[in-house]
């Protein structure tokens, strides 16, 4: 078995103030129907999915994992309240709510308009609705791209909330800030590592979501601090591969400051692909479709339309394209996202773009 360095050997690491609500390790499973399904005659490599889907409260979901650390840093400075900001449909913001709930903190949420949607079932259902019944308070941001704007407002209400005698806490936006949510993804790799070890697993390549990067630049940190060189593609799903290279690259080094530590990554080690993209974030494709009903009608998965549907499409266009060998084996990391599946409704069916 690897002897690989321990939490306490990785500069600040063991240190940093966390709130443990996950259920982890989550499972890895087999696709072998997936696999069946893509490659009848047998020349596609092997698949496996990591079921971060399940980290427990909430509904699961990558952002727990994150959130333990923001929720721990929050409760560490005595917060009472916390406000955070993302799509309507965000999970970020569902996952945030009913944590929060959990810990006896107040929640803001604020929802910008991201997506050109406007059907009552994304207004009103999916993470809209569960926000609601965690009692978070809600509120409107009109622009959907301006970070430090959606940041700006969410300071705001933190000063309105501070003259009525409350302790508010900000998990901000935009990616100028240390990025607390990423080290839940270090933890996650070593998590991984470790469940290679003991299962005997070979894995050549993990494909998972590219989207604040919190995941991404956690999990190839964290694979590096703990010595492995496996690689992870980042499968875009809010911007572009031209501008979210650099924003993983950037979260790279922000968390080595956070942590105090260099976990020695190149620069081909940040890997992305936007192919699954279009037409933009939070809107269908046919490969997307495609994979959602894959997923669901060869292994019982459901993928989500805005997240997990574009990196397991992505995924798919990937291997189509003959990028692994049948002696390979690819990991899907599912981080999520399910509920809005109710918000898209049978639009996740169709075959015209949405
Ligand atoms: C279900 C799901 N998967 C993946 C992502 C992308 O993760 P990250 O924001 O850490 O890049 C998100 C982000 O909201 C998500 O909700």
């Amino acid at each position: 078995m690897t002897i690989r360095p321990a939490l306490a050997e990785i500069g600040r690491l063991a240190t940093m103030p966390r709130v443990k609500m996950a259920h982890v390790p989550t499972a890895i499973e087999a696709m072998d129907n997936l696999r069946g399904a893509l490659f009848p005659d047998g020349d596609g490599p092997r698949l496996l999915v990591k079921r971060d889907d399940n980290t427990g409260i909430a509904m699961g979901g990558n952002k727990v994992r994150q959130l333990e650390f923001y929720l721990g840093d929050a409760v560490d400075k005595g917060a009472d309240t916390v406000l955070i900001t993302s799509a309507v449909q965000s999970n970020f913001v569902r996952t945030c709510a009913a944590m929060a709930a959990r810990l006896g903190l107040a929640c803001h949420v604020q929802l910008e308009e991201r997506v050109p949607k406007n059907d009552p079932l994304y207004r009103t259902n999916g993470n809209v609705l569960l926000d609601r019944i965690a009692g978070a308070t809600l509120h409107a941001y009109p622009d959907g791209e301006d970070e430090a704007g959606a940041d700006r407002q969410l300071e705001v209400l933190a000063d309105a909330l501070r003259a009525e005698g409350a302790k508010p806490y900000v998990i901000h936006l935009s990616a100028d800030h240390p990025p607390l949510g990423a080290i839940g993804y270090v933890l996650a790799a070593r998590e991984l590592l470790e469940q290679i070890d003991e299962q005997g697993l070979a894995i050549d390549r993990l494909f998972l979501g590219s989207g604040s990067a919190a995941t991404h630049t956690g999990m190839l940190w964290g694979l590096r601090a703990f010595g492995s060189d496996l690689r992870v593609t980042g499968v875009c799903v809010r911007r572009a591969a031209d501008l979210q290279g650099p924003r993983v690259r950037a979260n790279l080094g922000r968390l080595s400051a956070l942590l105090d530590h260099d976990p020695g990554i190149t620069e081909d080690d940040v890997e992305v692909t936007d192919v699954s993209l279009a037409p933009g974030y939070g809107r269908l494709n046919d490969g997307v479709r495609e994979a959602i009903a894959l997923a669901g009608s060869k292994e019982g998965l459901f993928v989500d339309p805005v997240y997990t549907g574009k990196v397991l499409a992505g995924m798919i266009s990937a291997l189509r394209a003959g990028a692994m060998a049948t002696d390979e084996t690819a990991l899907f990391l599912h981080t999520g996202g399910q509920p809005a599946l109710f918000a898209y409704g049978d639009s996740v069916l169709e075959s015209a773009d949405a």
